[in-house]
């Protein structure tokens, strides 16, 4: 027989359910690195979450929506085998009928295959964005988690550096509405595929004439994947990373007219940047233009947007060729920055707390909350439920942040009126009629009326 709390055994009583109840609450916390994201926080989110999609949207892009989950071999193929996401960081498991599927570390990948699954790259552009969740099993640390969301741009069917100036000024744009200042814009070009070959094969020798100053990371890379060396983490490794030859000298031509016309861009657009030779990113499906934007103020993560062009993506996955270029951008790293520079971020406290009494009071208050709500327009009016006395209320209206307590009483309700008691300053109160009570509002709290 099932037991009543539906675990399969007689549910234990008294202390022992009490410390029962604390073991478990102990071993049910949070999967390390993957954080709640409380209501005290939430406005936060919402403001930059808003923002990022007034900005994305007034550029035209349009929002696609994607799985969480897909199948292992597209991020392989797509990241590449030989990086630190897809050898080190994913949730990879096998599901019920053993097909191997992977929570998504990015979403460029995931958005690739579903354009290419709907046919959405057929003689056409796409310019889409995306917002949501992505897993790496990195080492959690302050800016870098588990769970971590992106807001992701992804620019489909156009080759001119004009679309990639186009993702930056957006990018900067964005900063500009947020308020905030202090972040870097750091440039650089990864080359066609065939500099990218020459630069490659540079690489290999000269790491090979150093091979006993490699770490193992780095000589197991040094035949799949060379150019990885390059974004070590291992301060041992620095050194020689340091004298490795550099990217820009085996640009052909065609990567640095791209490139060059893409500074020309930015320079027109007064976007300042840094040339950094040795940005080269963490996953291999980048060509040509590359970018971060950096900030100093967030210690080890400071990279809050990053990306680049990724022409050979589209083809590697099987569809014709289809140049691409997005970028995305990490949000709890972007929450911190708007906290450490001091951004002032809109009050979401409720603007006036209803307090009621009495069985009339209680079924006019209820209905009167909703007639307000539809004629102040944006009013956060929270309603008092569960009773209580006029004390206790008024000690809930305070606690919540209102300004502004209404009290419908009894009396109140059979007379048709409210009564208004500024909770914060010194203004006295008032008792109106429950008809004009929008009107008041509405000028006190400075918010139009719906017409
Ligand atoms: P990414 O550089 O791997 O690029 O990640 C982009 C941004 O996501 C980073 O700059 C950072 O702000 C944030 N981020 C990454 N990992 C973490 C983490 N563990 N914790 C917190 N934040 C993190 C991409 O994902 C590419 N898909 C970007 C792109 C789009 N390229 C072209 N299109």
């Amino acid at each position: 027989m099932q037991s009543v709390d539906g675990f399969g055994g007689a549910p234990p009583s008294g202390r022992q359910a009490s410390q029962d109840g604390k073991a478990i609450a102990r071993t049910l916390q949070a999967v390390r690195g993957m954080n709640d994201i409380l209501p005290e926080l939430t406005p936060s989110w919402q403001y930059l979450e808003d923002a990022m999609r007034r900005v994305i949207q007034a550029y035209g892009y349009r929002e696609i929506r994607l799985p969480l989950l897909e199948k292992t071999e597209l991020f392989k193929r797509s990241i590449g085998e030989v990086t630190d996401i897809v050898e080190k960081e994913m949730y990879t498991f096998e599901d019920r009928n053993g097909d191997s599927l992977t929570l998504r570390p990015e979403g460029t990948a995931g958005c690739v295959r579903a354009c290419m699954e709907h046919g959405l790259l057929h003689n056409q552009v796409q310019r889409l964005w995306y917002a949501g969740p992505m897993f790496r099993h990195e080492r959690p640390q302050k800016g870098r988690y588990r769970q971590f969301h992106q807001f992701g741009v992804e620019a489909f069917g156009m080759e001119g550096p004009d679309i990639d100036a186009e993702l930056i000024l957006m990018t900067a744009q964005l900063w500009k509405t947020l308020g905030l200042k202090g972040a870097v814009l750091q440039l650089n070009s990864l080359g066609t595929q065939a500099s990218r070959a020459a630069y490659r094969e540079a690489l290999v020798e000269y790491f090979r004439g150093c091979l006993t100053d490699l770490d193992e990371d780095s000589r197991r890379r040094l035949d799949g994947n060379p150019l990885r060396i390059l974004d070590s983490k291992n301060p041992r490794m620095q050194a020689v990373i340091g004298g490795a030859p550099r990217l820009p000298d085996y640009l052909d031509v065609e990567s640095r007219v791209h490139f060059d016309a893409l500074r020309a861009l930015l320079d027109a657009a007064g976007i300042d940047y840094v040339v950094n030779p040795r940005l080269v990113r963490g996953l291999d499906y980048y060509g040509k233009t590359v970018f971060e934007w950096v900030t100093d103020r967030l210690g080890a993560q400071g990279t809050i947007c990053a990306g680049g062009r990724y022409d050979g993506l589209v083809e590697y996955l099987g569809g014709r060729p289809t140049p691409a270029v997005g970028f995305a951008l990490g949000l709890e790293r972007l929450i911190a920055l708007l906290e450490a520079e001091g951004v002032d971020l809109p009050d979401s406290n409720p603007h006036a707390y209803l307090v009621l009494s009495g069985d009339k009071g209680v079924r006019r208050g209820m209905v009167f909350a909703g007639e307000l709500r539809e004629a102040v327009k944006g009013l956060r009016l929270l309603t008092n439920c569960g009773g209580g006395s006029f004390k206790s209320q008024f000690r809930r209206a305070d606690k919540s942040g209102a300004g502004l307590a209404l009290v419908i009483g009894d009396d109140e309700a059979e007379r048709g009126q409210v009564t208004l008691k500024p909770l914060r300053g010194e203004s006295a109160q008032e008792t109106l009629s429950q008809t004009d009570a929008a009107g008041r509002l509405g000028k006190l709290l400075g918010l139009e009326l719906n017409a």
